[in-house]
Formats: structure tokens, C-alpha cells, sequence
């Protein structure tokens, strides 16, 4: 019986960490997620999880594996793990925050370049020969994105370096919603909290930079993109659900509004989305907000450095229910 769990390939420098605490592990080493029942297996007899978002986290796993101290996602957004369940059975759940504020930032920054200026459409453009000479009526002329209006829905780490971006380097005017003011960013930044219904009507792009809960699921329907601007982009690199994809896709076509950038979906594997389908002003990408490589080295060093305090008896650093830790 191994201490540790590996769901699935991580980067080898937190094996190694692993090793040199002297902790045995099994390692899922590959990139495909386990399905549940081998997950169900996986887990037997294991005192620490390391897991991804693939891997769903729920009481009926947990009791799996009654020696079970920390589950340690490799992720900052939770919603794969029931923490309720786990702090009932005095199991500490983290997270990796912080080391991917800046890399999730520039990737939603990205695609809302991307999604205005419409790089994959002028990209197809070029690699299939289409590319003559110069015109002035390019078909891919695109919209500016600098000096434009900014709404930010969910002012956060990551939701504030996204706003950074916009304010500071492409002179754009910030609009938020947060469940608390934020007087750093409005004095940096010139960032103005609003009402959802003003961000709605307000802004050029949008960006969604919250978690996935029950209060944000499905905050973006037809009835939302009905109150933005038809010249409007909406950007997600948050979480899939949070979009209702179909009404997306409808206010797409019908142009309702006029594009997107998207990087996660409600269903992950993508099956049948209509937005892969759609090509002017979308860009679509496959949940690489975090994917560079120092920050995904740091996020796999960060979950066995929680693992490992958490079995050596403290609190693990990015505990998100601390509250349920006693000191032994
Ligand atoms: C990835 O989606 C994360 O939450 O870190």
C-alpha cells in the first residue's frame, strides 16, 4: 500500500519531492484520467491524494480510503471536490493559488486579442495559400481593443491581473463586480465597481474570472447576451459551466453579440460543442489557462509540498478548510 496517490502525470520534479521525503507513491503516469472505478481502486489504502480536475473528488471516493489526510489539487479551481464531504471526514483539501495568476492573466489576454483581431482565421488564412497581397478591405479586419471598456466579472487574483493588463497596457476603462470593493484596483487601475446588469450593458469584452459554484452556474444565458453590446466579446478562461454554451453559440450566430474567446467548456472532453464550429471573431482553446511550463512545474511542486506538510503532521500552506486541522 502506497502513502500517496498520483492520478495522473505531473511534472517529475514533485515525484522527486515525493522521493525525497521518503513517502511511497503510486503514480498514474499518464495523461489520461482514470475513469472511476480505477480511481476507486487507486485510492485504497492512501493517506494522500494528488489529483487534477479531471478527477472527481466525492464522498463515495473519499470512503475509499479511511487513512485519507489531504487531497492536494493541482488546480486552483475546486469544484471537482466535495470539500463539505471531505471536512466532515477530517480530510484538508488544497489548492494551488497564486502561481497561476499571472500565467491564466496573459492567456486571457490572449484570447481576447486573438478572439478581436481574429489571429486563427488570419492564420487559416496564410497556411492554406490565400495570402496574395495586401488589401485594405482584409477579410480579417478586426476591432481595437485599446482605449475600449473592460468588464471584469469577479475582481479576484486572477480577475485583478487581467484587469492590470487591460488598464495599464492597452488603456482600456475597468469595470467590475466582486461580492467586495476593491480600493487597490480602483486606485491603480481606475477600476469602477458596477452593478452586473451595468458590466452587461457597459462593456466591450468581458471577461469571467470566478469560481464555479451554484451562484455562477450558468450566469451567462441568452437573457445576459441580450443586454450586452452586439459589437460585444466575452472571454472565459474560468470555468465551462459558468456559460450556458448553447445560448452562447445562438447569440453567436444570431449576432447577438459579436465574439469569443473561450478556453473551457461546460462539457470537458469537448463533445459536440457548437462553439468549435463557429470561426469569425471565436477563438477556442483547450483549458490552457495555467499551461506554461514554469507554472505547471510550480503548481505540481506546490501539491506535494501540501501533501508532504499535511503528512508530516502540519497544517499543508494552501489548506482551503484549515478550519477542521488539529495539530498532532
Ligand atoms: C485550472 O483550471 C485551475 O483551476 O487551476
Amino acid at each position: 500500500v502506497s502513502q500517496v496517490c498520483v492520478t495522473q502525470r505531473i511534472f517529475p520534479e514533485a515525484i522527486e519531492l515525493l522521493q525525497a521525503e521518503n513517502l511511497s507513491h503510486s503514480y498514474h503516469e499518464s495523461d489520461q484520467a482514470l475513469d472511476s472505478h480505477d480511481l476507486n481502486e487507486a485510492i485504497k489504502g492512501c493517506e494522500g491524494l494528488i489529483c487534477l480536475i479531471t478527477d472527481k473528488v466525492d464522498a463515495v471516493l473519499m470512503d475509499q480510503a479511511p487513512n485519507l489526510k489531504v487531497i492536494a489539487n493541482v488546480a486552483v479551481g475546486y469544484d471537482n471536490i466535495d470539500v463539505a464531504a471531505a471536512s466532515e471526514r477530517g480530510i484538508v483539501v488544497t489548492n494551488t493559488p497564486d502561481v497561476l495568476t499571472e500565467t491564466t492573466a496573459d492567456l486571457t489576454f490572449a484570447l481576447l486579442l486573438a478572439a478581436a483581431r481574429r489571429i486563427p482565421e488570419a492564420d487559416t488564412y496564410m497556411r492554406s495559400g490565400q495570402f496574395k497581397e495586401f488589401k485594405l478591405y482584409q477579410p480579417q479586419i478586426g476591432v481595437d481593443v485599446f482605449g475600449k471598456t473592460l468588464g471584469i466579472v469577479g475582481m479576484g487574483r486572477i480577475g485583478t491581473a487581467v484587469a492590470r493588463r487591460g488598464a495599464l497596457g492597452f488603456g482600456m476603462k475597468v469595470l467590475y463586480t466582486a461580492n467586495s470593493s476593491k480600493p487597490e484596483a480602483e486606485k491603480e487601475l481606475g477600476a469602477k465597481q458596477v452593478t452586473f446588469e451595468e458590466l452587461l450593458k457597459e462593456s466591450d469584452f468581458i471577461s469571467i474570472n470566478t469560481p464555479s459554484t451554484p451562484e455562477t452556474h450558468h450566469l451567462f444565458t441568452l437573457k445576459e447576451f441580450e443586454q450586452m453590446k452586439r459589437s460585444a466579446f466575452l472571454i472565459n478562461a474560468a470555468r465551462g459551466p459558468i456559460v450556458k454554451e448553447d445560448d452562447l453559440a445562438e447569440a453567436l450566430e444570431s449576432g447577438l453579440i459579436q465574439g469569443a474567446g473561450i478556453d473551457v467548456f461546460e462539457r470537458e472532453p469537448l463533445i459536440d460543442s457548437k462553439l468549435a464550429q463557429l470561426k469569425k471573431h471565436v477563438v477556442v482553446a483547450p483549458h490552457i489557462g495555467s499551461a506554461s511550463v514554469e507554472t505547471r512545474r510550480n503548481m505540481s511542486l506546490m501539491a506535494a509540498q501540501n501533501v508532504i506538510s499535511a503528512l508530516k503532521g502540519q497544517c499543508p500552506p494552501n489548506a482551503l478548510n484549515p478550519e477542521i486541522w488539529k495539530d498532532v
